[in-house]
This record gives C-alpha cells, sequence and structure tokens, in this order.
C-alpha cells in the first residue's frame, strides 16, 4: 500500500498589504525588502476572519480538487500556532463546519514547517491501516502576531491556509517523509501566549533574522538529501522544489544546491509573504492549479520553522 495526493486548496484573505504599504508603518523601503527577502505583497486577513474559517475554505476546495465527500475523511489535522482558541481545536471546528463526524481531528504546532508534519503523520496513519483519506490543513495568522512597528518581522509575514486529502492508494504516492526537531536553537525564534488577563502587549514574535537564516540554509541542504537518499532517488529524479516560503535567498540556496534551475521551484512568496504552516501546502496548490506540477511528476516538499522544526516529504504527484 501507498498514499498519495488526491487533491489540494488554497485560500488567501482579500486585504493585499504591498511594500509600499509597510513603508508607511516601520522605517524599510520596497527596494530593501524585495533585495532581502524577495516578497513584494502578502494578505492580511479581516479581523472577522480566523484560521478556522481560512482553513474550512482551503479545505473545502481541497475536498472538491480530490472529489472527496466529507464523510469519507477519518481524521482531521490542522497544523497552527495561531488559532484563536486553544479548545475546541481549529481542527475540530473545520470538522464541524464540513459536517466531519466521529473522526479524531487535532490541530498540530510545529511552526512553519507544521503542514509538512502533518504530511508525515498522515502518511504514518494510512499506511498502519488507521486511516484511508486524511484531511491534512495549514493555516495561519502570522500578520496578528508580529509586532506593526518591529521592521524586521512586519515585513516577512502574511495570512492564509493550505489544505491536502492525502489517500490510500495502489501506487506511489509517497516516496519518503522525514520530521525532525532542535531544542537547542528555541530562543532564536520564539512567539509567547500572552500571559491570561493582559492586552497581548509584548507577546509577539520574536526573531534573530540572521542567524535563523544561517541555520535553515544548512539545516535544509541536510533534509533534502536525506529525503532523497530515503527515497532512493537523487537531485536529477526531481521535476519541482516546493519549499517553504521563508526567503527567497533561503529558497535558492537549496535549489542550488540540488542543482535545480529555478523554473523548477515554486515560488508564491513575492506575492504571500510567508504564511507559516500554510505555505507549503499554498505553493502546491499553486504549482498545480496553473498546470506547472502534473501528475506524475516527482516532487520534493520541505519547510523549517520555530522549535527549530523541520520536515519534508518526496512525493510523485
Ligand atoms: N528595512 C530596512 N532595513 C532593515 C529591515 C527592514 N525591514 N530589517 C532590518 N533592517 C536592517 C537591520 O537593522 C540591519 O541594519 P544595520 O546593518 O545597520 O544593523 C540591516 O538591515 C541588515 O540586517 P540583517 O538582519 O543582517 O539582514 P538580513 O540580510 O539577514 O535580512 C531577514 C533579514 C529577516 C530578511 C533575514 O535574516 C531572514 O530572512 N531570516 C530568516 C527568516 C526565516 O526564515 N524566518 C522564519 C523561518 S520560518
Amino acid at each position: 500500500m501507498f498514499t498519495k495526493i488526491l487533491g489540494t486548496g488554497g485560500y488567501l484573505p482579500q486585504q493585499v498589504r504591498t511594500n509600499a504599504d509597510l513603508e508607511r508603518m516601520v522605517d524599510t523601503s520596497d527596494e530593501w525588502i524585495i533585495e532581502r527577502t524577495g516578497i513584494s505583497e502578502r494578505r492580511i486577513a479581516s479581523p472577522d476572519e480566523t484560521v478556522a474559517s481560512m482553513g474550512l475554505i482551503a479545505a473545502k476546495r481541497a475536498l472538491e480538487a480530490a472529489d472527496t465527500d466529507p464523510g469519507e475523511i477519518d481524521l482531521v489535522i490542522c497544523a497552527t500556532t495561531t488559532g484563536d482558541k486553544a479548545f475546541p481545536s481549529s481542527a475540530v471546528e473545520i470538522a464541524g463546519n464540513l459536517g466531519i463526524n466521529g473522526v479524531p481531528a487535532f490541530d498540530l504546532a510545529a511552526a512553519c514547517a507544521g503542514f509538512s508534519y502533518g504530511y508525515c503523520l498522515a502518511h504514518s496513519m494510512i499506511m498502519s491501516g488507521q486511516a484511508r483519506k486524511v484531511l491534512i490543513i495549514g493555516s495561519d495568522m502570522m500578520s496578528r502576531a508580529c509586532d506593526p512597528k518591529d521592521r524586521t518581522t512586519i515585513i516577512l509575514f502574511g495570512d492564509g491556509a493550505g489544505a491536502m486529502v492525502l489517500g490510500a492508494s495502489d501506487e506511489p504516492g509517497t516516496l519518503a517523509v522525514h520530521m525532525s526537531a532542535d531544542p537547542q536553537f528555541g530562543p532564536l525564534l520564539s512567539l509567547k501566549n500572552p500571559p491570561r488577563g493582559s492586552n497581548g502587549d509584548g507577546c509577539y514574535l520574536y526573531m534573530k533574522g540572521n542567524d535563523v537564516f544561517k541555520h535553515a540554509v544548512v539545516s535544509l541542504a541536510k533534509l533534502v538529501t536525506k529525503t532523497l537518499e530515503l527515497g532512493n532517488l537523487t537531485d536529477k529524479d526531481l521535476d519541482f522544489l516546493v519549499p517553504h516560503q521563508a526567503n527567497l535567498r533561503i529558497i535558492a540556496a537549496t535549489a542550488k544546491k540540488l542543482h535545480l534551475d529555478m523554473s523548477q521551484v515554486i515560488v508564491t512568496l513575492d506575492k504571500q509573504g510567508n504564511t507559516s504552516s500554510a505555505s507549503v501546502a499554498l505553493a502546491l496548490d499553486e504549482g498545480i492549479r496553473s498546470g506547472r506540477i502534473k501528475r506524475g511528476n516527482t516532487l520534493l516538499l520541505e519547510s523549517f520553522g520555530g522549535g527549530f522544526t523541520w520536515a519534508s516529504a518526496l512525493v510523485r504527484y
């Protein structure tokens, strides 16, 4: 038995925040942001939107693409670190709104590696016979987690949700998965929950950007090499890299390590920024819906985030 991607979906809020908008918020410039990150604009959720409401739309689109009835889903995973409540979880809320009942549903916190962690878990649950079809969602509202006065973080992040239905299959499918964490670097990238009774001031995302950048490049190089080894493939077998969308320079370094031309890399961060746990799912959905990624293509999905956490999937689409 194998697992296969049956369908994907995505959702981006309507409001666009451009680099020109950020020039009015903090001491920065369009040129600096594009040169250092590759980002031109990102989407910002409206006050009435939540991680669950964004995830629900992405999930509906993934179910439709997978030609799957919500009643066929055996497990709902929502990767997020910005849900509006601890419980009921965003996954349970999404399941409820889809009419999915009597199956496990839970949120998964692995920061920007969340969706890839969810993929690894969904694959394992199907391979162990505990599920046939799993709905994996990555949804985050990082714009609210960043200090609007901190130019080193507010420029990077956007809001959005991506989703996928992964199903049991007679043909491959998922060729290898890998996930890991290294707690020693936790202080370099953190997001505290506000203490009860506080108004949340001071509980914004903290990032030592330059150090995170260096660790991300090194860890991702090791991750993609290991994942190819696990799947008994080489970089020559890859059609597309579907990377976490944190910084174009990090993505380019990983592509170079894999000897891939940038035309073989799905890049969405120019229009979306870093959407944390939604990023890989949104990039994959964009690659598929634009017609660039086709059935039979070999893909490498990878992500890296706070913790540090990192995860990957080598996939025949
Ligand atoms: N506009 C203008 N100048 C800025 C700025 C901004 N938005 N943000 C920082 N700067 C300044 C700094 O203050 C610094 O000035 P100084 O030299 O006078 O001290 C200078 O630009 C260089 O800062 P530095 O942090 O070294 O820049 P960088 O090239 O590392 O780029 C990031 C900063 C954040 C874009 C980059 O480090 C990065 O992408 N890090 C990893 C992000 C990531 O992967 N995050 C999460 C993983 S999920």
